[in-house]
Parts: C-alpha cells; sequence; structure tokens
C-alpha cells in the first residue's frame, strides 16, 4: 500500500506572541493521537531547518541589509528547507511541523518592512511550485502585550529590537492573510490562559 501524504503544519505570529511554548506540546498530542501509524513528526523551523538555512538565520537576525535581500535569503533558505527536508518527508507519508513559513515572510518583509506583496507572491511560486501549509495556527496578540513578552526575553535579535509600529504592520498582514484563508488558518488568542490555549489547540488536532 502506498503512503498517504503527510501533512504540513506551520506555526506563525509576531515575537512574543508565545508560539514556541506551544510547539512541544503540539507535537506531542500529534503524536499521541493523529499522525498514522508508522509516521512521525518531524518538527523544523524557518529561517533554518537545514545546515545551510541555519547559516542564513544568524546572518538573517543578526546582519543589517536591503529588505529585497532579506526577503531573497528567507526564500532562498525555503528553497533549500523544502527540497532537502520538507518535500521528502511529506512524500514519505510524514508530518511537518514547522515554527514559521511563508506567512512570515509576507508579514515581516511585507507588512512590517513594507516590501511588495507581489515581488513576494512571485517568489512564492517560483520557490514553492504550489506547496502551500495544510493548517496554519496563528498565535495572535495585540502588539503592546508581544512588546511586554518580549521584554523580559534574552537579548533581542535584530527582528525583536523592532518598533511596535513594525509589529503592529506585521500582526495586521498576518490578520489579513488569515482573513483571506480562512480554511488554512486557525487564530488562536494568544492572550488567553496556556490551559486555555491547550483546550483550542486539542480541537485543532483533532480537526486536522
Ligand atoms: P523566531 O521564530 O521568533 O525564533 P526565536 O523564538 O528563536 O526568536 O525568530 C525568527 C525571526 O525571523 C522572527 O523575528 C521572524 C523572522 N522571520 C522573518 O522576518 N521572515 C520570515 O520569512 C521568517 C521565516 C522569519
Amino acid at each position: 500500500m502506498t503512503q498517504a501524504r503527510g501533512k504540513f503544519i506551520t506555526f506563525e505570529g509576531i515575537d512574543g506572541a508565545g508560539k514556541t511554548t506551544h510547539l512541544e506540546w503540539f507535537r506531542e498530542q500529534l503524536e499521541r493521537s493523529r499522525v498514522p501509524a508508522g509516521a512521525s513528526v518531524v518538527m523544523t523551523r524557518e529561517p533554518g531547518g537545514t545546515s545551510l538555512g541555519e547559516s542564513l538565520r544568524q546572518i538573517l537576525l543578526h546582519e543589517p541589509m536591503h529588505l529585497e535581500t532579506e526577503a531573497l535569503l528567507m526564500f532562498a533558505a525555503r528553497r533549500e528547507h523544502i527540497a532537502t527536508v520538507i518535500e521528502p518527508a511529506l512524500s514519505r507519508g510524514d508530518w511537518v511541523l514547522c515554527d514559521r513559513f511563508t506567512d512570515a515572510t509576507f508579514a515581516y518583509q511585507g507588512g512590517g518592512r513594507g516590501l511588495s506583496l507581489d515581488k513576494l507572491a512571485t517568489l512564492e511560486r517560483w520557490v514553492q511550485e504550489g506547496l502551500e501549509p495544510d493548517v496554519t495556527l496563528l498565535f495572535d496578540v495585540p502588539t503592546q502585550t508581544a512588546s511586554e513578552r518580549r521584554g523580559a526575553a534574552r537579548e533581542p535579535d535584530k527582528f525583536e529590537r523592532e518598533s511596535d509600529g513594525f509589529f503592529t504592520r506585521t500582526r495586521d498582514e498576518y490578520l489579513r492573510r488569515a482573513a483571506e484563508a480562512p480554511r488554512r488558518f486557525a487564530i488562536i488568542d494568544a492572550t488567553q490562559s496556556i490551559e486555555n490555549i491547550r483546550v483550542k489547540l486539542k480541537d485543532i488536532v483533532s480537526s486536522i
């Protein structure tokens, strides 16, 4: 019997929304109750997920650069990630749980930095050849809440040092994309307690 193609699930949200808190728990839920026997969950992240991608991540998170260079490097890392990790995993029937994907590029480089969404859509078509997440969980919080949460975090990277205005534009673009693709997106009110969020995540796990 040929193995059914796996599911591709992405986690998104502005820095400080708290998505990282929920990733590992979500993976365990998938493995326990959802992934078919014999398949596993591949957990990965962007930018990153491959050796080349992790090198690009270091540059992207720490070096200043032109906004188009930033978008191109995000998509270069993504091309490698799709070709060597994501697509092979989905083809063999594994599920892929990815911490950020192309919605982050539209939100951060498009919304936050103001890069043309048309240019990003061109790169998306080129690099992804139709690949898109089956389900995207968007952890949504007001900019102010995210900024307070980030305040307590470790030494900020290039993006975490951005202004509240940048994160408001980023959040708005995430919400706009979610409104455009309501069947793919689940919006999670990340101001809720961890327990309440887990109740919602359980519903999502069973509905996938
Ligand atoms: P993040 O996923 O928040 O990791 P950590 O929890 O270690 O900070 O960091 C990745 C950063 O990269 C985040 O600030 C968003 C940014 N980013 C983009 O600007 N565009 C993209 O396409 C992706 C994938 C990430």
